[in-house]
């Protein structure tokens, strides 16, 4: 692939792991369980193919309308990842941050997911964005909340970008939906301006990397014109 076609922020809804687990008669938990370990391939093939921020929807602000059985099981599966294998981060040079309101998360996970922050702040290979509490409403009120609490506070859209989670990650320039449904459901409002989207009808747990790979083939022809015209 032509590198400059490469999207250097790839953003993706992790959508599908209760549908796959239903389809296979088995409990949704078994859905999540599959789709981290898609996850973790995703990761590896973004590193691969050159991407440089990859954001991953993890948890919404809506998620907690779930049962609390499986927001339970969803926030102890974060959390022993981040425990359990920061050494998959570590070998291949990827760094954590994450995205939402913190204040929202049990303190137990907030404890790991600082501690993957901090062990792998140093890494260059790809940064990865995790989105935990996030909610696209929810970040850009946050933003003009810190803005308001400023000396004095000036609004406008540099002011707002500047107050985001991480104003430093570029927008993305690729969002990429699997399980079917075609829409955003709060995911990165404000950085979506001008992202492409793609939709894959493949459940998360099946996504693999070659998915991943026709989704940038896609992007690759895609025609950006930023509201300019050609
Ligand atoms: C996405 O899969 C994972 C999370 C929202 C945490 P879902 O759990 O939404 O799966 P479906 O959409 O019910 O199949
Ligand atoms: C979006 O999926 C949230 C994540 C993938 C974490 P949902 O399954 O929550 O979205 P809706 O409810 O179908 O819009
Ligand atoms: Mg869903």
């Amino acid at each position: 692939m032509n590198e400059n076609r490469v999207p250097s922020h790839v953003a993706i809804i992790m959508d599908g792991n209760g549908r796959w687990a239903k389809a296979r008669g088995l409990p949704r938990t078994e859905g999540h369980q599959k789709g981290l370990e898609a996850a973790k391939r995703i990761v590896l093939a973004a590193r691969k193919e050159g991407v440089k921020f990859l954001s991953l929807y993890t948890f919404s602000t809506e998620n907690w309308k779930r049962t609390t059985q499986e927001v339970g099981f969803l926030m102890s599966l974060i959390r022993v990842h981040l425990t359990k294998e920061l050494d998959f981060y570590r070998e291949n040079e990827i760094r954590i941050v994450h995205s939402g309101d913190r204040a929202g998360l049990p303190g137990e996970v907030i404890i790991e997911l600082d501690k993957a922050i901090e062990d792998t702040k140093h890494h260059h290979a790809l940064t990865v964005n995790l989105a935990i509490n996030y909610g696209g409403r929810d970040e850009i009120v946050r933003s003009v909340q810190r803005l308001c609490r400023t000396d004095s506070p000036h609004i406008d859209e540099n002011a707002i970008q500047q107050s985001l989670d991480h104003p430093e990650i570029p927008d993305p320039d690729l969002i990429i939906r699997t399980g079917g449904e075609m829409r955003l459901s709060n995911f990165l409002l404000w950085q979506s301006a001008y992202s492409e989207l793609y939709f894959s009808p493949k459940y998360w747990p099946d996504f693999m990397p070659e998915d991943f790979h026709a989704a940038l083939a896609d992007y690759a022809h895609r025609e950006r014109r930023f509201g300019a015209a050609h």
